[in-house]
């Protein structure tokens, strides 16, 4: 077989690359974002404004971000649940939280920038920050320490804006959603780490966090 050039292979590479993205089989962000739902919702009601916002890969996260909002909307406010990419204006809101899935043991980098870009507003309001992640599969004191740990990026990155709480919650794996390269990737080191696909969210737990935890804050 005839050996190639430097050039000749990176050219081949993009267009197998190219013709795979084209297929669908791989995606630029990683993930196949066309069959995710995002949840977004409003409770729309008078007295003071809260967002709860949240940036994830594959949809869980949405659904503990509408959960927590379930419960602030319980009380006589108007909560708005948003995806991080449709939120224009946050200096609208009296409080926010904030929740990203775990991305390469840190929130995703979005979400990160969304905390960096609204500082002004956010140091002077009460924030929260969550996080779901696949370590708390199995809920142990290390593995909890270890989550912890995915909110130094944010914290470094933006030590201004200071967090009344910070959670932790086990999410979700669900081979489906991601594309192939990433399937293949994650499917071996979760195989690695004994985590099986499935939804490992813990509707109690954040229920409870946001009744016990943010909620006294708030009102
Ligand atoms: C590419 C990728 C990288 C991940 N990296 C980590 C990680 O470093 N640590 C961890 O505990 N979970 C990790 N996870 C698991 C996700 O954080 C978890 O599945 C989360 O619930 C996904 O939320 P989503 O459905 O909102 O995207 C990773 C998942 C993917 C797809």
């Amino acid at each position: 077989m005839e050996r190639m050039t430097r050039r000749q292979f990176v050219v081949t590479s993009a267009v197998a690359v190219g013709g795979l993205i084209s297929m669908g089989a791989v995606q630029p962000g990683g993930i196949m974002a066309d069959e995710i739902k995002w949840i977004e919702s409003d409770c729309k009601k008078e007295g003071k404004k809260y967002l709860v916002a949240y940036e994830s890969n594959c949809g869980s996260t949405s659904g503990v971000a509408k959960a927590i909002a379930d419960v602030m909307c319980e009380q006589e406010v108007a909560v708005d649940v948003r995806h991080i990419k449709n939120i224009t204006d946050v200096s609208i809101y009296d409080g926010v939280v904030i929740g990203s899935a775990v991305k390469s043991a840190s929130w995703c980098p979005e979400a990160i920038r969304f905390v960096k870009d609204n500082q002004g507003h956010l140091k002077r309001i009460p924030v929260f920050y969550f996080l779901t992640c696949l370590a708390l599969y199995t809920d142990t004191q290390k593995n909890r320490e270890l989550a912890q740990t995915y909110f130094n990026p944010v914290l470094k990155a933006v030590p201004e804006v200071k967090p009344r709480a910070m959670e932790a919650f086990a999410g979700a794996l669900d081979y489906s959603k991601l594309n192939m390269v990433v399937r293949m990737i994650m499917k071996s080191k979760m195989e690695k780490q004994g985590v099986p696909e499935g939804d490992f969210r813990d509707f109690q737990k954040i229920e409870s966090w946001a009744q016990n935890t943010v909620l006294p804050v708030l009102y």
